[in-house]
């Protein structure tokens, strides 16, 4: 990009576009291939955000996204800060605005992982320095960029590929549905009576060109795949309850399923797995399993999402 950077606040993929995804990936791609053989934590060569601070804020918890965002900042030259709601003054009933006034004085961006979406964008109305989205009740988009970068690296194009979901009609599956749209993949959706995804969601993928397919009948959703994926049946702050567990269970991916979709199709899990609930051990643990190289590439994603965020990679 020349001229002067611009900030990009990235609180869902349609802040970006299918064309800045596309550079993204591509990116991604570039920068993990260029530090092949380097110690995890050492600075890619042109260390591009040199002195910068990013803030890590967590209302929940979180494995993946708080260290996957901590390396991503050190492999381009930063360095993060972490804050809890346990010991920062969120938790005493700060509010956003002035939370995300005071940060943007003190750090060059923000991610924030929370409940209610409507406080990522309250963050992002507030700060003065790029917001970024590590996970709300509604989305996850950069679990879904390292998705993409996942199953582009294991040899498939983005159009025309056929994802199916199983379980939760949730907050992973929205971002999938909004890449769909965005990167013109097809979904295929099975999930029982009253956990289907958001409307609004399914919509956007369809006026993006996606062919979204709403079903209760797992084994349909499976046929023929190119990719298959899950997620927990309960996610972070959602009460455990025995009825939804009993609805989910025709849901649970395992070895039936996985013969239905393509010989060579894949199976994504963002982490935390519930093995023997929403994915058994047998497609967990087995050769189509490509979760780990998914949670690795969570560092690599974000480096190009931090950098888009800088306004230092176009468009
Ligand atoms: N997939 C994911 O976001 O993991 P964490 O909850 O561990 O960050
Ligand atoms: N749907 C899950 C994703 C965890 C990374 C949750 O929100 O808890």
């Amino acid at each position: 990009m020349t001229g002067a950077a611009r900030f990009r606040h990235f609180l869902d993929l349609g802040d970006a576009g299918g064309d800045a995804i596309a550079a993204m990936i591509n990116d991604a791609i570039d920068r993990k291939a260029g530090r092949a053989g380097l110690p995890k934590g050492a600075p890619d060569a042109d260390a591009p955000l040199s002195g910068k601070v990013l803030a890590l804020v967590f209302e929940k918890n979180s494995t993946r996204t708080r260290v996957s965002f901590d390396i991503a900042m050190r492999q381009l030259g930063g360095s993060v800060l972490i804050l809890d709601s346990g010991s920062s003054q969120l938790g005493r009933g700060e509010t956003i605005a002035d939370t995300a006034r005071v940060l943007s004085r003190m750090v060059d961006a923000i991610m924030l992982r929370t409940d209610d979406h409507a406080k990522i964008e309250d963050m992002a109305r507030h700060a003065c320095v790029p917001v970024i989205n590590g996970l709300t009740d509604r989305s996850h988009p950069c679990q879904i960029l390292a998705d993409l970068l996942t199953v582009i690296e294991h040899g498939k194009a983005l159009p025309g590929l056929e994802v199916a979901w199983f379980g939760d009609g949730n907050n992973v599956l929205h971002s999938i549905l909004e890449a769909a749209g965005l990167m013109k993949f097809n979904v295929r959706v099975a999930t029982p009576v009253g956990y289907e995804p958001d409307s609004a969601f399914v919509a956007l993928a369809r006026a993006g060109g996606a062919r979204v397919t709403l079903t209760q009948d797992a084994a349909e959703a499976a046929r023929g795949a190119d990719v298959i994926v899950t997620d927990t049946w309960i996610s972070m702050g959602q009460a455990h309850a025995e009825a939804k567990l009993a609805a989910m269970a025709p849901y649970q991916v395992n070895p039936y399923l996985m013969a239905l979709a393509k010989p060579d199709a894949v199976f994504l899990h963002c982490l935390p797995a519930h093995v023997g609930e929403e994915v058994s051990e047998e497609v967990f643990e087995g050769p189509q399993s490509v979760v780990f190289d998914e949670a690795e590439n969570r560092i690599h994603a974000q480096k190009s999402v931090l950098l888009w965020s800088f306004g230092l990679l176009a468009p």
